[in-house]
């Protein structure tokens, strides 16, 4: 069994990628978001890498489905429709539309992950559905990846933390440390320290904290609400779509 975990998706080679399956988690907020974004009816999400790039993508879709969505610097993305706040990701504003969607860090994870066998956006907010799906491929593969997008290429304490957590709730009770990597294990130190509370390690990382200045208090609480949207999206062929959830 090979359990490995990447603290931020710089380094990552597509070797390291190719025909894995990986969970790719930004809970603050990009998977989030996402999470809320397909619970609430959205037909699909389109990552791409650079505003123009979804800008250029939304003038060649050209349908009236679409909508522009995304940050720089945690705030909407001027002319956008949407910023990345999981509570914009409402039914009224979503349901039914094709969702382009830039953002410092966790679109970029999403991208450095194509060519694995399967990609999944996970945050606390599909915990369950993520660990069941991650068990399943566990038991299939003998093999899982979990990225997290970090911040600026770097480790992030928010997406740490959810990585542990989504590993503690794969593994159950079992610790098989000498398949693990170091960061594998990191983040499950990380869930010792820590212990069940979202609201700690959300509001004390740099991400967290940034976002509480800049008056988004709310996403941040919202983000760290466990299972509220408990959807399995699947990023495959360039979008996000849902998968079924594993029953
Ligand atoms: C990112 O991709 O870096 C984020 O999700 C940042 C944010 O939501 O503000």
């Amino acid at each position: 069994m090979k359990l490995d975990v990447v603290f931020a998706p710089a380094g990552l080679v597509p070797a390291e990628v190719q025909g894995r399956t990986a969970f790719v988690i930004d809970i603050l907020r990009a998977t989030s978001a996402m999470c809320a974004a397909m619970s609430h009816g959205a037909k699909a999400i389109i990552p791409v890498a650079s505003t123009e790039e979804a800008l250029r993508l939304a003038q060649t879709i050209g349908s009236g489905d679409v909508l522009l969505a995304g940050e720089k610097h945690c705030v909407r993305i001027p002319g956008f429709n949407l910023g990345n706040s999981p509570l914009e990701m409402t039914e009224a504003a979503v349901r039914g539309r094709t969702l382009i969607v830039t953002t410092t860090n966790g679109t970029r994870a999403l991208l450095a992950c194509q060519g694995a066998a399967a990609v999944y956006p996970a945050a606390a907010v599909n915990l369950g559905v993520a660990a069941e799906r991650a068990r399943e491929v566990l038991e299939r593969d003998g093999d899982l990846l979990v990225v997290c997008a970090g911040r600026d290429g770097s480790f992030a304490l928010d997406d740490a933390y959810c990585a542990g957590r989504l590993v503690a709730a794969t593994l159950g009770s079992r610790r098989p440390r000498r398949e693990m990597n170091d960061a594998a294990i990191a983040a499950l130190d990380l869930v010792r320290r820590y212990g069940d509370s979202w609201e700690r390690p959300l509001t004390r990382s740099r991400a967290g904290r940034e976002l509480i200045r800049l008056g988004f208090r709310d996403d941040v609480a919202d983000a760290g609400q466990q299972d509220a949207y408990p959807v399995l999206p699947l990023f495959h062929e360039r979008r996000v779509t849902l998968a079924a959830v594993p029953v």
